[in-house]
Formats: C-alpha cells, sequence, structure tokens
C-alpha cells in the first residue's frame, strides 16, 4: 500500500459507503443491506448487495465487491492510489505526494489533468473573444449556462494551447496523447477556431472535447480521438450534470446533439443529456442505467432522428430500461423547438411521450400498411413488438388493445404465429438484433455455451471460428465478444489466457468462469459439444432462411405476382431438411 495506513484510515472515517455508490446506483433498503442493479456487468435482476454499517459491496453476479476504495478503483477503472486521492479530495483531506508518486500516477489522471489545463484556456478565450460571444449568445445561451457546461473557445492560433500547456508544466507528449495537439515541426493545436464543449465524466473530469465550427465550416463538430479517458461512443454528454436531477424521479431525457441537452438544461430540463451521435451502444445505455431506469428519447423530428430512435430503442429495452418516445414537429431539434415554442411547451410534449411499445406498433402498422396492408401481416408484426414486453399483464393489456385496433378477437390475434427471427428487414447491419422475450431464453444460450466453451478451451477456436458466424449471436454483446474472440485467435491458441486478453470486458470474465466452475470434461466431449452447438447454429440460419422466404413469398402473393419455382423449391427443401429428426423437438417449442 503506497499510503500510510493512517490517511487510509482518515479518509474512510470521512466517506461514506451509501452515499459515495448511490451517485452511480440505484439502491433500495432489503432489511440491513441495500440492493441495486450492479454496475460491473450488465443485469436485469438486481444482485449488487450493500452493507452500510460494514462498508462493504457485494455483486453475486459477478462477483466483485469490496470497501469504498475498491468501488471507486473499479468504477472509475483506476489504480488504488488515484482512487484514494480521489476520495480524499472529496472529503477534503490534503495528500502529501512524493515526486515519485506523482509520476505514478495513472496515465488517465495525466490526461485529465491535461484536460483541465485546456478547458480553462479555452473558457478564458471565450471571455475575451467577442465573435465567439456572440456566437453563444446567437445560440440563446446565457452566460451562466455557459460557465455551467465548461464551454470555451479555441482561439485561430497554431499553438496558443501548446503554448499555455507548457507553460502549465504539462507535457506536449502527453497532451498529444490526450488529443489536443499534433506534431508535425512542432507541437500544433487540434483544436481551433472552435467553440470548446468539455465532456465530462461522473466526477466531473473532463475526459474529451467536442469542438463545434462557429460557422459553416466541416467539419461541424471536430471531436476529441480516442485516448485512455475517452472512448468514442462510450459516453453521454451531460450525464455528470444530469445526475442529480435524475435521480429524483428515475428519468432522464435523452437528445441527439450538445446544443440541445444545453438548451434544455438553460429551460429547467435538469435531467437532459445528448446521446453524441446517432444510435446508441450498450456502453452508453449502462452509463444511463447508473443514473435512471426511465428514458425519454427525444431525438430530433426528421427521418434521421426517427430512425436513430427506432434503432436505438431495442437495445435500451434490453438493457432494463423503460423507453418513452417524444415526438418533436418535423425538422425541428429540441434546441429550436424550445428557442421557438418555450419550456412549457417542451414539457407538454414530454407529457404526451408515447411507451416504446406504442411507438413500434404505431410504426409496423404505418409501415405495413403502406406497402401491403393484410390484417395477418400486421398483427404478426405487432405481436412481434408485443412478445417483448417483459410484464404479462402488460403484454395482456396490449393485446387486448390491438385486438379492437385491427378489429380482429383477441383469440385469433393471440394465436398469431410469431416469427422466430427479427423480419425487419430495414434493419441496417449496425443495429442490434431485436431480442424477443419469449424465445430469449434459447437462442441466447446456445450462444453463451458456445463462447463459454472456447473460452475454457481456446484451443477449439480454430473450429468455431470455422462453422459458426458472428450474425449466429443475436445476442449483440455475445456477439461482440466473438468477433473479439477472432481478432484475438492467434495470441489465444497460443495459449495466452482469455482472463488476460480481455481483462476489461466483465463479461468474458463472467463466461470463463462460469466455465471454469463445472468440471473439465475430455477433450472429445468438448468437440462433440462444440459441433452440437454448430449444429444448431445451421439450423437457426436455414429457419431465418425459411422465414424469409416466406415473407417473400407472401409478398408476392398478396401483391397478385406469381411465385417462382426456384423460390417454391427452396422452401421446401428447407421445410423438409428443418422437419428432420431435430425438427420434431424444433416444433413442439415454436
Ligand atoms: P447545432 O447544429 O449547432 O444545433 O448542433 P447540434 O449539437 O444540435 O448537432 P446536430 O443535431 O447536427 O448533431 C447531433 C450530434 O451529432 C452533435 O451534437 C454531435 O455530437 C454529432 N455530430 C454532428 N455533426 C457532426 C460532425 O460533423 N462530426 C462529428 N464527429 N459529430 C457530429
Ligand atoms: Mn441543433
Amino acid at each position: 500500500m503506497p499510503f500510510d495506513a493512517g490517511v487510509v484510515a482518515e479518509v474512510q472515517a470521512k466517506s461514506d459507503l451509501l452515499a459515495y455508490v448511490s451517485q452511480y446506483v440505484t439502491l433500495k433498503r432489503q432489511g440491513r443491506e441495500y440492493v441495486g442493479l450492479c454496475p460491473f456487468h450488465s443485469e436485469k435482476t438486481p444482485s449488487f448487495y450493500l452493507n452500510a454499517e460494514k462498508q462493504v459491496w457485494h455483486c453475486h453476479g459477478c462477483n466483485a465487491g469490496g470497501d469504498l476504495i475498491k468501488f471507486v478503483e473499479r468504477y472509475e477503472n483506476v489504480d488504488f492510489p488515484t482512487a484514494l486521492r480521489m476520495l480524499a479530495t472529496r472529503a477534503g483531506i490534503i495528500l502529501e505526494e512524493s515526486p515519485g508518486a506523482q509520476r505514478r500516477r495513472s496515465e488517465r489522471e495525466a490526461v485529465y489533468e491535461a484536460n483541465a489545463v485546456a478547458q480553462a484556456f479555452f473558457a478564458d478565450h471565450l471571455r475575451r473573444d467577442k465573435k465567439a460571444l456572440d456566437y453563444v449568445h446567437r445560440r440563446g445561451v446565457v452566460d451562466e449556462t455557459a460557465a455551467l457546461f465548461g464551454i470555451g473557445y479555441a482561439p485561430d492560433g497554431w499553438e496558443g494551447l501548446a503554448k499555455a500547456l507548457e507553460r502549465s508544466g504539462v507535457d506536449l507528449a502527453l497532451a498529444e496523447r490526450a488529443g489536443l495537439v499534433r506534431q508535425k515541426t512542432g507541437h500544433y493545436d487540434f483544436f481551433r477556431n472552435r467553440l470548446m464543449l468539455p465532456i465530462y465524466n461522473l466526477t466531473g473530469e473532463v475526459m474529451a472535447f467536442g469542438g463545434r465550427a462557429l460557422g459553416d465550416e466541416t467539419p461541424k463538430y471536430l471531436n476529441t480521438p480516442n485516448t485512455v479517458a475517452y472512448t468514442k461512443g462510450a459516453h453521454v454528454y451531460a450525464l455528470n450534470l444530469a445526475r442529480k436531477a435524475a435521480a429524483a424521479d428515475d428519468t432522464l431525457i435523452v437528445v441527439e446533439g450538445y446544443l440541445d441537452a444545453i438548451a434544455l438544461h438553460q429551460a429547467g430540463f435538469k435531467n437532459a443529456v445528448a446521446s453524441l451521435g446517432t444510435s446508441f451502444t450498450p456502453e452508453q445505455a449502462r452509463e444511463l442505467r447508473r443514473v435512471a431506469n426511465k428514458l425519454y428519447l427525444c431525438f430530433d423530428g426528421d427521418a434521421a432522428g426517427q430512425a436513430a430512435t427506432a434503432r436505438s430503442i431495442d437495445m435500451l429495452v434490453d438493457e432494463g430500461l423503460a423507453v418513452s418516445i417524444v415526438a418533436l414537429p418535423a425538422g425541428t431539434d429540441p434546441d429550436e423547438f424550445i428557442m421557438d415554442n418555450g419550456r412549457d411547451a417542451f414539457a407538454a410534449l414530454i407529457n404526451r411521450a408515447q411507451r416504446w411499445v406504442d411507438f413500434k406498433i404505431e410504426l409496423a402498422c404505418r409501415r405495413i400498411s403502406s406497402t401491403f396492408s393484410s390484417k395477418s401481416d400486421i398483427a404478426r408484426e405487432a405481436m412481434t413488438v408485443i412478445a417483448q414486453v417483459r410484464d404479462p399483464i402488460e403484454r395482456d393489456q396490449y393485446i387486448k388493445a390491438m385486438a379492437r385496433r385491427l378489429d380482429v378477437s383477441e383469440a385469433a390475434l393471440r394465436q398469431t404465429r410469431v416469427l422466430p427471427f427479427n423480419r425487419q428487414t430495414a434493419r441496417p447491419a449496425d443495429a442490434p438484433a431485436i431480442r424477443r422475450a419469449p424465445a430469449t431464453a434459447q437462442p441466447v444460450s446456445a450462444e453463451r455455451d458456445a463462447l463459454q466453451l472456447v473460452l475454457a478451451r481456446p484451443e477449439l477456436l480454430a473450429e468455431a471460428l470455422a462453422t459458426i458466424l458472428p450474425d449466429d449471436f443475436e445476442d449483440v454483446e455475445l456477439r461482440g465478444v466473438f468477433e473479439r474472440l477472432r481478432e484475438h485467435a492467434r495470441d489465444l491458441e497460443r495459449g495466452v489466457n482469455p482472463l488476460t486478453v480481455f481483462a476489461d470486458d466483465p463479461l468474458v470474465a463472467e463466461l470463463t468462469r462460469m466455465a471454469l466452475a463445472s468440471p473439465p470434461l475430455p477433450l472429445e466431449d468438448d468437440e462433440r459439444r462444440l459441433a452440437l452447438i454448430a449444429q444448431r447454429f445451421e439450423r437457426r440460419r436455414d429457419e431465418r432462411r425459411l422465414s424469409s422466404i416466406d415473407e417473400e413469398i407472401n409478398r408476392l402473393i398478396n401483391s397478385d405476382r406469381s411465385v417462382p419455382q426456384t423460390l417454391r423449391d427452396e422452401y421446401n427443401a428447407l421445410a423438409a431438411s428443418l422437419r428432420g429428426p431435430a425438427g420434431e423437438h424444433n416444433r413442439k417449442e415454436g
């Protein structure tokens, strides 16, 4: 331990585990303990326990646990001395640091410091530059809001920031790794003549910057590239500010743009955050879930915004978030809407937000009725969406409402066959596949089995890669693991422990531990298991192909066109092979 026990004891005496953890995890009291969703792995039922008396926490799901310092280490992804220093700063304790300890500071913390110097430099220049300040005011942002968001201005020179960093003792090689400067002959500023929007982490350090052009220059936004402190697509803008307000009613408003989030805060919607891009990632969903369980998605009222909404919903619902959709008039974004209509009008939009299921059913009805309007198609589509609703009572209510709306009997609707796979063909390749509640257990377990097997026995990886495709994974996270296994195939086959390669991935750690927890089987047995799993995947591919042919045939019939013989043949051949020995078993499930 690099600090003496007295310092540690003082930090612990002046900090409170419950208060600290509650900033990030929604905890409910349960007897002597507090329970919540574990921030260290993906889960839907709470297995994170905190004992306030003993000042310890533990997750039964991923087996992580420890004291407050351990929590900070894990949550902030920092080492022990850094965690201790962060807690000491919060508690107002001044730690003495040797030059040696200073050097040991994590690279990440050094980046935070360089960013802090840059942020102060930019903020100072905003105050001094009339053109930039005018821009801010023209966008309707008052000085107080600008200060709250740490907004600044990167002046138009080539080395203003580089010089300022040097003056503050920031190593320029580090500043380069932080994405603040570039190097040619000397170091020059990365951001020039841009409005600077710092992106803070939950503890208030600047992770990165978004730099907006003051005019029509391109790109409109220049962002910090990936650094040790920032990964594109993994963070959410303004979450540090929204966190407190979100705690009150467990709700966040999610918008697309920086300036949308800023405008909402200024109008009093202090639980607004921005997604910083078009579609959501599971990492971002988890960031959000640390803070609140209910979301209002308020994407731009244009086609791109609507598409982003539709794409984001499944993933957010999958992460266990309750999602509602706020509809903006076509062609406006939240920022413009508030400017033109005021805060009460926006509050009214929020009040009229649509539950995600309603939104998707509406979308399904609209899409189908514009292409081919068979009631049974709409019913099938709607039932596919309804099947995602977890609560059976709620699900029942949707079915009733749907039956009324389609003017069919409830019984007929309940008998509607829900397709085994997501048939929304408009889905772009990067969007997560829909996971339907009833079918989840089966496909996902095959996917987990496959990964557990190769993680425990990397020598089977080559065979797995030859027989299983990334698209075989319906679960986005599991697919991600499979893809990363493929990238690391060489290392793993050479005997590197998967837990070393994927040290930062809780899902892999969990899968490996689970795999290792069961007694080892002889290699032949594992080979046979892998072959069986590969067969299951192959079946699923065939089923998917079958349902797309089915859909194609239906479409042709519905539009009064003839069905080519080749299509019929393929259908019959696939159907026959799926009806083989394993088919009996499968039909019972379907
Ligand atoms: P204004 O046009 O000033 O109102 O900005 P905005 O923040 O509302 O941006 P917009 O709605 O055009 O885009 C939404 C978000 O997408 C932005 O906040 C950025 O995070 C991102 N974005 C937009 N344009 C670019 C770009 O050119 N490059 C990058 N990297 N991101 C962009
Ligand atoms: Mn905008």
